[in-house]
């Protein structure tokens, strides 16, 4: 063995010698140059799984994550129904949010100078119109700079000019540095448009103004109806940030308006989101039963729903008797201007009064509204705009109900009465404006 080691050793210096005889070819070596100049510095690499780790941990993401999907943000249905419908995904999907902040969308209205026609241009394009609400849709900046940090900024902070309004108005939430605007960009009323006459943004103020004016009747020229009321005549769901800021209702005259401490002092995540509670708080986004955001410092120690009436249980009692009082006087010719609907799978308001409204109207609508009859025991309102669409039956059956004639004042009562219900919380969030408005809307109805 060894010998054949030793042979096939010689065999490989044999081989090394005829390589360094092949070197040979070349020239000496030169004398070393001079050192060049130094390159500049690389970018510094992302770091690895230790920075990740900053959010991807159990306490952080994985938590949030897991809170998130109790959030209606993340369950609720409306952005994969509303994708694609440029004029509702800047509340409703992801793109169309991220969209209107970046390039600061108009809320205006603008004229036609043809035709005279206004429009409201508050929308995102077709191609930024889909997507879930989900963790970029708030937080811009995620995996930019992979560490911690990329949890702000928030996409917008900025304050809100409101739709409702055509921009005539401006939300500006201030505390903890205006997280409440990022809200308020979506939880925010929908605009009423002259959509009988020029399409503009309804002129609020001359409710008020002129209160026993024809808002509409069918009897006088059409030109002067400037909405035909139907069963969906309504501002939307997003009512909370406007009643919180105590902007957005028609301020009939009477006790002056004031806000409650909340709206310069607290912000929404305060209640929204607060320590996690059972199904509530972090980021499931839900106030019901957590009262662990009251009780911060300084603000309500011991709040419960039981405990302490005078934050809770009597505002509460008091605006739902308010609201109860002016769905009342909603009537015409005994039979009541606000829809009734006891079925809590679509009444997301179902419960808020005892009647169980839900702020549309009491209006004939054999799609959405067929049976307002069965739930309604004064009956219902004929429809001013039947459609070619429905049957001779439907049609004929409509002419047999009573039409609807409103006033200024009415039609100002109604959109007060559907701030103040669908924005949910009976006046936590603003006890002070959301009494007096209706207080004064009550003594504005004959
Ligand atoms: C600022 C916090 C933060 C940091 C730092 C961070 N991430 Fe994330 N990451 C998130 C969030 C938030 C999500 C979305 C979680 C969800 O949708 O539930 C996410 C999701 C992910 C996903 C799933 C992607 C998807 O589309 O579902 C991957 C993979 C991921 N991160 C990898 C990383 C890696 C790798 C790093 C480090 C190089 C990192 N992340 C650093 C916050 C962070
Ligand atoms: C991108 C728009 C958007 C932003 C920003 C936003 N929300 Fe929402 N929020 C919605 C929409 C839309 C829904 C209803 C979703 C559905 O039903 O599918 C909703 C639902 C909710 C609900 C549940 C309401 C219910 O009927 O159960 C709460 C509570 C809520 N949001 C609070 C907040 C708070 C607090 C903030 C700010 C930290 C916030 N939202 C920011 C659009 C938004
Ligand atoms: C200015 C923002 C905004 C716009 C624009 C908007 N929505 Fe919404 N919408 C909301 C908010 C906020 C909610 C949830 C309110 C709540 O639950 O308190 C909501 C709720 C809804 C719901 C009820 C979802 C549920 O939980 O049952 C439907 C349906 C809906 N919107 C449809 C639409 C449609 C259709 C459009 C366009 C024609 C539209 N929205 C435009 C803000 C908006
Ligand atoms: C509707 C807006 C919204 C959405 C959607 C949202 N966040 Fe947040 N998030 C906030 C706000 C507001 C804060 C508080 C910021 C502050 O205090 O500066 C916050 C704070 C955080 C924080 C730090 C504080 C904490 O609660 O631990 C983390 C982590 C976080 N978000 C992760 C997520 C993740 C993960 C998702 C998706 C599953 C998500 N967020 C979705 C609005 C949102
Ligand atoms: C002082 C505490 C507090 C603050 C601050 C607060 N909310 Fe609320 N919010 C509540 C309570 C309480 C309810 C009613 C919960 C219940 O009874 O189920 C509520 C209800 C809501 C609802 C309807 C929830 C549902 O389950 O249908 C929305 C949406 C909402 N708030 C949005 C906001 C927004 C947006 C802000 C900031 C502009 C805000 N809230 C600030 C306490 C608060």
């Amino acid at each position: 063995m060894k010998k054949n080691l030793f042979v096939i050793g010689i065999g490989f210096l044999f081989i090394g010698a005829s390589i360094f005889s092949a070197c040979t070819k070349e020239g000496p070596m030169g004398p070393a140059g001079t050192n060049g100049t130094n390159g500049t510095n690389g970018t510094n690499g992302v770091d690895g799984s230790a920075k990740c780790a900053e959010c991807h941990n159990p306490t952080t993401v994985d938590l949030v994550s897991m809170q998130y999907e109790f959030s209606k943000h993340g369950y609720g249905e409306a952005a994969f129904s509303e994708s694609g419908t440029v004029g509702c995904v800047p509340c409703h999907a992801s793109e169309g949010f991220i969209y209107v902040c970046k390039n600061n969308v108009s809320t205006a209205f603008v004229e036609n100078t043809t035709t005279h026609k206004w429009t409201n241009p508050y929308a995102t394009v077709a191609t930024a119109s889909i997507g879930e609400i989900t963790c970029v849709t708030c937080h811009s900046s995620l995996h930019t700079t992979y560490g911690k940090a990329d949890l702000s900024p928030l996409t917008t902070v900025a304050p809100v000019a409101m739709t409702f309004f055509g921009g005539a108005k401006t939300i500006n939430l201030t505390a903890d540095g205006g997280i409440g605007n990022l809200c308020v960009k979506c939880h925010q009323p929908r605009p009423f448009t002259n959509s009988n006459t020029n399409g503009n943004v309804l002129n609020y103020d001359s409710l008020k103004n002129f209160p026993t004016v024809k808002f509409y009747d069918a009897a006088q020229a059409n030109g002067l109806n400037k909405i035909k009321p139907g069963y969906r005549t309504h501002t939307h769901y997003g009512t909370a940030g406007a009643v919180y800021a105590g902007m957005g209702g028609v301020e009939f005259t009477g006790a002056a308006y004031t806000n409650s401490w909340h709206t310069a002092n607290a912000s929404c995540q305060d209640c929204h989101m607060a320590t996690q509670t059972g199904r509530a708080g972090g980021h499931t986004f839900v106030a019901k039963t957590n009262f662990a955001g009251c009780q911060a410092t300084g603000c309500h120690p011991g709040l419960s729903a039981t405990s302490d009436p005078t934050h809770w249980a009597t505002p509460r009692a008091d605006i739902k008797a308010k609201l109860e009082a002016l769905a009342t006087k909603l009537t015409i010719g005994g039979v009541e201007i606000l829809n009734r609907n006891p079925d809590a799978t679509t009444n997301l308001w179902a419960g808020i009064t005892t009647k169980n409204y839900d702020g549309y109207l009491n209006i004939y609508d054999p799609i959405n509204n067929p049976t307002g009859v069965d739930t309604n025991p004064s009956g219902m309102f004929q429809s001013p705009s039947p459609s070619s669409s429905w049957t001779a039956a439907q049609t004929a059956y409509n002419l047999t109900l009573p039409k609807i004639t409103l006033t200024n004042a009415q039609m100002g009562a109604i959109i007060n009465f559907q701030l103040c219900l669908r924005d949910y919380s009976l006046g936590i969030h603003n006890y002070k404006y959301t009494s007096v408005l209706l207080a004064n809307t009550i003594a504005a109805l004959p």
